[in-house]
């Protein structure tokens, strides 16, 4: 048996994908950031893969007006279908089918971009009775290997409350991410947190654990949410609802994920993803290993 399936404490798992996606702009006017392909599979794909191999059965792709794309991609494409099996193309027939088969896709809206909390806050009316917990996914953020979700499932069946993932950075590196307050348990891995603060300078950082893009939050945070003020950017942020939730007595640790990590928020960390997935394909991988190694070592004229 699993990890996932002993200690399996969310059904729901939530994706705000409302952005601009400015720092992808000219192509975001006419393609969302969340379709863009790393090699040939969108980065949201790989994070409703993630949250299905935690145990999700529902995906709550929270969007803005204008970016039903991203929901369209999760529908089956019947007339593709026939077509490919016609052809006999079945490699690109699990493709295709891949995605729409992940698992239960439904949207919400935000309307207006008002941070991280209020996307998420967003999702609250597709909330079914029994989510007691819900996972958030930030597509931005690909956590590597995958498995963090059914670690802080177990964190969750152990303390209770709610379990973020952590990544431990340099100091320096710090201000653009929400920071843990910490104290260790037994295992190395777990920390307890005792405060949250979202973008700090790297002299205010209570430490170097950084939120990564990871969260399974407690259904309270949705309480949480609304009684929350707007905070870092005049957003409202996730960060300062699980901060309330703490300074209220709200059970709140982190995994801290050892592995690597890829930023798919900007063009820079995006094709560093795309490179190094491209990299262990064995379609891609030898031929552009190649021709990195000779592209590296050549000056343009
Ligand atoms: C968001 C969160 C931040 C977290 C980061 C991870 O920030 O607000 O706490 O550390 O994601 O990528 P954003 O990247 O949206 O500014």
């Amino acid at each position: 048996m699993t990890g996932a399936a002993t200690t399996q404490t969310f059904r729901t798992a939530i994706v705000p994908a409302a952005g601009l996606g400015t720092r992808f702009l000219p192509a975001t006017k006419a393609v969302p950031k969340e379709l863009l392909p790393v090699v040939d599979t969108p980065g949201i794909e790989l994070v409703a893969a993630e949250a299905a191999a935690a145990g999700a059965e529902r995906l709550v792709i929270v969007t803005s007006p204008g970016k039903d794309a991203v929901v369209r991609y999760f529908e089956e494409q019947p007339e593709l279908e026939q077509n490919l099996e016609a052809k006999g193309k079945t490699d690109l027939l699990e493709k295709v089918r891949r995605g729409s088969g992940l698992l239960a896709v439904e949207t919400a809206i935000q309307e207006q971009a008002l941070g991280l909390g209020h996307a998420v806050a967003q999702a609250e009316p597709n909330l079914r009775p029994d989510d007691e917990a819900v996972a958030v996914l930030l597509p931005d953020d690909l956590v590597l290997p995958t498995g963090v979700l059914e670690r802080m499932s177990a964190v969750r069946a152990q303390y209770g409350g709610s379990v973020l993932c952590a990544f431990d950075i340099p100091k320096a590196e710090i201000s653009p991410y929400g920071v843990f307050d910490v104290t260790g348990t037994d295992d190395e891995d777990v920390k307890r947190v005792h405060g949250m603060v979202e973008k700090p300078k790297p002299e205010d950082a209570p430490s170097t654990y950084a939120a990564a893009g990871r969260y399974l939050l407690d259904r309270a945070i949705f309480d949480a949410l609304k009684r929350i003020t707007p905070g870092s950017g005049g957003e409202l942020q996730l960060t300062d609802a699980v901060a309330l939730l703490i300074s209220e007595g709200h059970p709140v640790h982190v995994v801290v994920h050892r592995g690597g990590r890829h930023d798919l928020g900007n063009p820079g960390g995006f094709l560093r993803a795309a490179v190094d997935f491209a990299l262990e394909t064995p379609e891609y991988g030898p031929s552009l290993r190649a021709w990195l190694t000779e592209r590296i070592g050549t000056e343009r004229p």
